[in-house]
């Protein structure tokens, strides 16, 4: 089937560009002025696909259906319109703009749809399950740092992952909740320390809007296997991220863009287990991000 999109098919800017500049210039008494700029542009934007692809009735039907299946799947436990920035990458790119990077500071990634809240805080070296899993075990260490390697005591360091069967506990009335997650402190010198299992790949939610679309795009659901975490302290940028385990097959084509190869472990056997030592670096909280860091530049020009 040969496609009817014209690329830089210049004619279609003449389709009624009055109404284009119309609905923007009817914002003009918005009070919010950050909010005024961005429905512009999601206004110029959204109508020059409209215009391009030359959508017809019974297209933006199929995407106002879609997108009202989309939020009648949403419930305490599903949230399909995250899933739908996943998969699309505007949560990776809205997270590569307003993440702080650079020497000394972990990479960030999606949070995605799992995080349950604050949970039990636990001693160092407990197990975050609650119950047994025939899994290999596997045992987490490493240090909250500062940008310069300076150890952040304190820092809360919050991790969460799928059981074997590959679901969350929240999606999961057969696993007690709040199975395989907690809550550690690191402790003067910045370390932590944890024991879990082996992370396994699984595949998003894929049931709903969702899922069709990623079939539609001839994608699968996967996420290779990780281990979220986040870690928060008083003066620093919470950070976000996960960590992968190498040689999984979906490194690749992870379904929802998060794998950053700064992100990938090894684990190496210390006494027979599993282990792995990863370094964490928090950035200041008064550290630019790199949107402000372009705008400053911006308006030095
Ligand atoms: C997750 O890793 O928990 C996840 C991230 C994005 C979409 C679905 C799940
Ligand atoms: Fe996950």
């Amino acid at each position: 089937m040969t496609s009817t999109i014209a690329v830089n098919d210049s004619s279609s800017a003449e389709i009624f560009p009055e109404l284009t500049r119309d609905v923007i210039d009817r914002m003009k008494d918005a009070e919010n002025p950050r909010l005024r700029e961005i429905l512009a542009l999601i206004v110029s934007h959204v109508h020059a696909i409209v215009r391009e692809a030359k959508i017809t009735h019974d297209e933006w039907w199929q995407a106002i259906d879609f997108l009202t299946r989309a939020g009648k799947m949403c419930s305490e436990s599903r949230q399909e319109f995250i899933l739908l920035s996943d998969i699309l990458g505007i949560s990776m790119l809205v997270d590569a703009i307003d993440h702080v990077g650079g020497p000394g500071l972990s990479e960030s990634t999606v949070l995605g749809p799992f995080y349950a809240g604050q949970q039990r805080e636990l001693a160092a070296g407990e197990s975050i399950l609650l119950r047994e899993e025939e899994s290999d075990p596997l045992e987490m260490r490493g240090r909250v740092t500062d940008s310069q390697g300076r150890p952040i005591a304190n820092a809360l360091v919050e991790v969460w992952q799928t059981a074997p069967n590959q679901l969350y506990d929240v999606q999961d009335d057969d696993q007690p909740d709040g199975h395989l997650r907690g809550s550690f402190r690191t402790d003067g010198a910045g370390t932590f320390r944890f024991r879990t299992i082996m992370p396994v790949s699984y595949p998003i939610p894929y049931d709903g809007p969702a899922g069709q679309l990623l079939a539609a795009m001839g994608r699968h659901p996967f996420r290779p296997a990780h281990i979220h975490f986040m870690i928060s302290a008083p003066g620093y940028r919470t950070l976000v991220t996960h960590l992968f385990l190498d040689g999984d097959k979906y490194l690749g084509s992870d379904a929802v863009f998060g794998v950053k190869p700064s992100l990938i472990i090894r684990p190496r056997l210390v006494g027979g287990i599993n282990t792995v030592e990863y370094d964490f670096g928090l950035a200041d909280e008064r550290e630019p991000t790199r949107a402000q860091v372009e705008e400053l530049r911006r308006q030095r020009r």
